[in-house]
C-alpha cells in the first residue's frame, strides 16, 4: 500500500553542515495497518512523516501509494501535498478558531474538487464526529471544547477527508495521563473501523506497543529495527531497542559455544557461565552484551531446586510500587533490577537468590557502537 525506500531528507542548517534528519528510511505499511514510527526527540520522526506528506521534499528516494509514485528522486517526481490526498494530524494540532466542530470536520470535504452533495458531506462528517463522540458538540464553536475534544476533533477531521493514508504526528501528546489512555482505545478502534492505513508517530513506547500492527524504531534518523510490538520488546536487535523500549538490565559476555536448539549460546559473563538466546549467529569467542528485562529476572529466598542462570545476590535496595516490587539487587560487581511480586519481602541486605530465564536472556553482538 504505502512504500517509503531509500529515504534521504536534510535541512540547511546555519553552520553549513546539512542536518541529516532521515536516512535510509525504508519500509512498507500494508493496506488498513497501524505502522509506527518510535524514537527519542529529534531522531527523525517528524521529518519522515512530513516527506511522505510532501511537506518536506527529500533528497534521495522513492514514496509510492497503491503503486503510483508520489516522489521519486530517479524519476524526478514530486506531487504536490494536495494532490496526495493523505489525512494529517499534526503534533501541535491545529483546528480552525472561527468555525464550529461540524464546520472544521467538513471543511476538506467542502473545498475538494470534487465536492460531494450538501447531503453527504453532512452524512458523512457526523458519522466520524459521533464515531469520536462529538455529535452532539457539532454546532458548538471549536475553540469552547477541552483539549482533548480538540484532539478528537482535529483526528474527525483528517478522517472524514477519506484519505488514502492517515498521518499522525503524537496525535496524543497534549492530552491528560489518563485522557491519552482512553484515546488510545479509541483511536485503536476508528483505525480498524475505518480500515485507515496509518503513519502514526511517537516517542511513547506504551503507546507504540499498545497501537500498531509493526513498529520501526528510529535512532540518529535511521531505522534501527522493524517488527512486530513483540518482537521489537522480547527479541531487540540492538541496544539502542533493548534500552528505549522498556528498561533492560545489560550483562557484557562472551561466547563460549553454541547449544543444541537453534539460537542457543552459551556464554561467560561477570554472572557466571549463563544460557542465553540470540538472533544473530554468534561464533565462540564473540563478545555480546545480554540484555534481560527486570520482570524476567525471578527472585527467591529459596535457592530453585534446579534451572539455568541461577546465581546469589544482595538486596541493595528495593521500591514498593503496589502491584510490584522493584529490587536492586548486587551479584559481584554487577547491580541487576529485577520486578517482583509484593509477596516477596526479603529486606534490604539479606541474600536473595536469582534466576534468569535462558529465553528470556537476548544476547546482542557488542560491535563496539551503541546503535
Ligand atoms: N526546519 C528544520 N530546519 C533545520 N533542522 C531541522 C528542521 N526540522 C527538524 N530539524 C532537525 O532535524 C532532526 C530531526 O527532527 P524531527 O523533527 O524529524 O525529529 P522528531 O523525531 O520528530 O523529534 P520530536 O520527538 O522532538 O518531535 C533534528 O535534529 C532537528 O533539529
Ligand atoms: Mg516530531
Amino acid at each position: 500500500m504505502l512504500n517509503v525506500k531509500g529515504l534521504y531528507t536534510e535541512y540547511a542548517s546555519d553552520r553549513g553542515q546539512p542536518v541529516k534528519a532521515a536516512q535510509d528510511v525504508s519500509f512498507d505499511v500494508p493496506e488498513g495497518k497501524l505502522f509506527t514510527l518510535l524514537g527519542p526527540s529529534g531522531c527523525g520522526k517528524t521529518t519522515t512523516l512530513r516527506s511522505i506528506a510532501g511537506l518536506e521534499r527529500p533528497v534521495a528516494g522513492e514514496i509510492t501509494v497503491e503503486g503510483h509514485v508520489v516522489y521519486s528522486s530517479a524519476k524526478k517526481t514530486f506531487v504536490p501535498p494536495n494532490q496526495r490526498h493523505f489525512g494529517m494530524v499534526f503534533q501541535s494540532y491545529a483546528i480552525w478558531p472561527h468555525m464550529n466542530v461540524f464546520q472544521n470536520a467538513a471543511f476538506p470535504l467542502q473545498v475538494r474538487s470534487q465536492r460531494p452533495s450538501e447531503k453527504e458531506i453532512r452524512e458523512k462528517v457526523m458519522r466520524v464526529l459521533s464515531a469520536v463522540g462529538l455529535e452532539d458538540l457539532a454546532d458548538r464553536d471549536a475553540t469552547r471544547l477541552s483539549g482533548g475534544q480538540q484532539q478528537r476533533l482535529a483526528l474527525a477531521r483528517a478522517i472524514a477527508m477519506e484519505p488514502r493514508i492517515l498521518l499522525l504526528d503524537e496525535p496524543l501528546s497534549n492530552l491528560d495521563a489518563k485522557l491519552r489512555e482512553k484515546m488510545r482505545f479509541e483511536l485503536k478502534r476508528l483505525q480498524s473501523e475505518f480500515k485507515l492505513t496509518t503513519v502514526y508517530v511517537t516517542h511513547d513506547q506504551s503507546e507504540a506497543l499498545a497501537l500498531s500492527h509493526q513498529i520501526a524504531v528510529m535512532n540518529e534518523g535511521r531505522i534501527v529495527q522493524v517488527g512486530t510490538p513483540r518482537e521489537i520488546y522480547e527479541s531487540p536487535r540492538n541496544r539502542f531497542v533493548a534500552d528505549f523500549v522498556g528498561t533492560s538490565n545489560f550483562i557484557d559476555a562472551s561466547v563460549r559455544t553454541s547449544l543444541s536448539g537453534a539460537g542457543h549460546y552459551q556464554v561467560s559473563s561477570v554472572l557466571g557461565e549463563l544460557e542465553v538466546r540470540s538472533v544473530d549467529t554468534l561464533a565462540a569467542g564473540d563478545k555480546a552484551v545480554i540484555a534481560i528485562r527486570p520482570e524476567d529476572v525471578s527472585l527467591s529466598d529459596q535457592k530453585p531446586a534446579n534451572g539455568q542462570n541461577i546465581c546469589q545476590g544482595r538486596v541493595e535496595a528495593k521500591v514498593f510500587l503496589g502491584e510490584c516490587v522493584d529490587f536492586q539487587v548486587r551479584v559481584g560487581e554487577t547491580l541487576l533490577l529485577a520486578r517482583a511480586h509484593p509477596s516477596l519481602r526479603t529486606p534490604v541486605g539479606e541474600s536473595i537468590h536469582v534466576a534468569m530465564n535462558p529465553e528470556k536472556c537476548i544476547a546482542i553482538p557488542n560491535t563496539g557502537s551503541k546503535a
